[in-house]
């Protein structure tokens, strides 16, 4: 049989053991973890305890008030030891300096792509001319690219545009054309809309890219003269350059239009200087722009408008071309290519 002084003596001991246990202890989860080695169903303690029963009944007053005793002082000092813990975290964060005086870290705010601008900018002035924006699909028919303006299957001007084909009767559109088709379609005149938008064809040098931004321009009514598109372009280009340059037209072939002509603007580069060293218009002093001319009575015909009646100028301008006469981007490359040193400047 045990004796009780045994009991208390090892209870003692227990206690020791605990104490040096949980003394380096740093974190709450190994201290509770080491609480439950000692006072869990399976804990020292608690096997110790089973011996009272084996103990002489008058001892065991004296030996379960030692027991009481230990149990106290173990959860006493276990709370004492996150008590501990919670105040050495406290003044750590106290003890922790902060230099008010860092610079905080920068976010860099993105902006809209250069092209973007643009696109916005070339709308923004014709909306101020009454010109309303209309939309259309990328993907387009043979009809609205080609038919409906004027350029039947096999006719030569198809060649110009260099499409790409997705079926017999459908395309990626090779310019914003078609939508001129899609609005005389769907309303009757007076019509007054440009049409940006991306279009497709098989080029690729340093000022021709795949796909490429083009704001088309359609105005019907009963009076439209060339001279309405005429002033139309040189307010426009006027606004856009920010400078009081010239345009002027150059017989051309657009089978939708007639007469058709290509749009020069005097070059915005050597205007102030001397044209003889201009690499952009290469002495000319011109550069082309877009196309334009009075909308064909075989358009109207397509669309059911009366040519009697009805009159119209269409244009047709291609974005980056104009972004890069106004800003000195040398190759069409650098919209698409997305590298961040280029897109900052703008
Ligand atoms: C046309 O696309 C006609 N649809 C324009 C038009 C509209 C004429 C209405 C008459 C009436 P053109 O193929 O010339 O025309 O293209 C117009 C402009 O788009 C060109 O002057 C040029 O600025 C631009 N452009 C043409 N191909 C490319 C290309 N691959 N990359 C970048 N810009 C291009």
């Amino acid at each position: 049989m045990p004796q009780s002084q045994e009991v208390i003596e090892q209870l003692e001991s227990l206690r020791g053991e605990f104490d040096a246990l949980i003394a380096p202890l740093t974190d709450e989860q190994s201290i509770r973890h080491a609480q439950a080695q000692f006072m869990g169903k399976k804990g020292k303690v608690s096997l110790l305890m089973k011996q009272m029963g084996k103990l002489p009944p008058e001892d065991r007053r004296t030996v379960g008030a030692a027991f009481n005793q230990v149990k106290t002082a173990i959860v006493d000092a276990v709370a004492q030891k996150l008590d501990d813990l919670v105040q050495a975290a406290a003044a750590a964060d106290l003890a922790r300096t902060v230099d008010v005086s860092l610079p905080g870290r920068e976010y860099r705010q993105g902006h809209v792509h250069l092209l973007t601008q643009v696109w916005n900018e070339a709308v923004e002035i014709f909306a101020e001319l009454g010109f309303e924006i209309a939309l259309g699909p990328q993907i387009e028919t043979d009809f609205h690219s080609f038919e409906a303006l004027a350029i039947p299957k096999d006719h030569p001007a198809r060649d110009m545009q260099d499409t790409f084909y997705i079926g017999d009767d459908i395309v990626l559109r090779p310019h914003t054309s078609p939508v001129q088709i899609r609005t005389m379609q769907n309303q009757q005149p007076p019509v007054k809309i440009v049409a940006p938008g991306f279009v497709y064809r098989r080029d690729d040098d340093p000022t021709h890219s795949p796909m490429f931004t083009q704001i088309e321009g359609l105005l019907v009514d009963e009076v439209v003269r060339f001279s309405d598109l005429k002033g139309v372009l040189l307010h426009y280009v006027r606004r856009y350059f920010g400078k009081a340059l010239d345009i002027r037209f150059r017989p051309s072939y657009f089978p939708f239009v007639e007469p058709g002509a290509e749009i020069d603007m005097q070059c915005s580069f050597c205007i102030d200087g001397d044209p003889s060293v201009c690499r952009v218009c290469k002495g000319t002093t011109w550069v082309e722009i877009g196309g334009c001319g009075m909308v064909d009575p075989d358009v109207f015909a397509h669309v059911k408008y009366d040519s009697e009646k009805y009159t119209g100028f269409a244009f047709g301008m291609g974005l980056e071309r104009q972004a890069m006469l106004r800003h000195g981007v040398n190759d069409i490359k650098y919209y698409y290519e997305g590298d961040l040193r280029f897109l900052r400047q703008f």
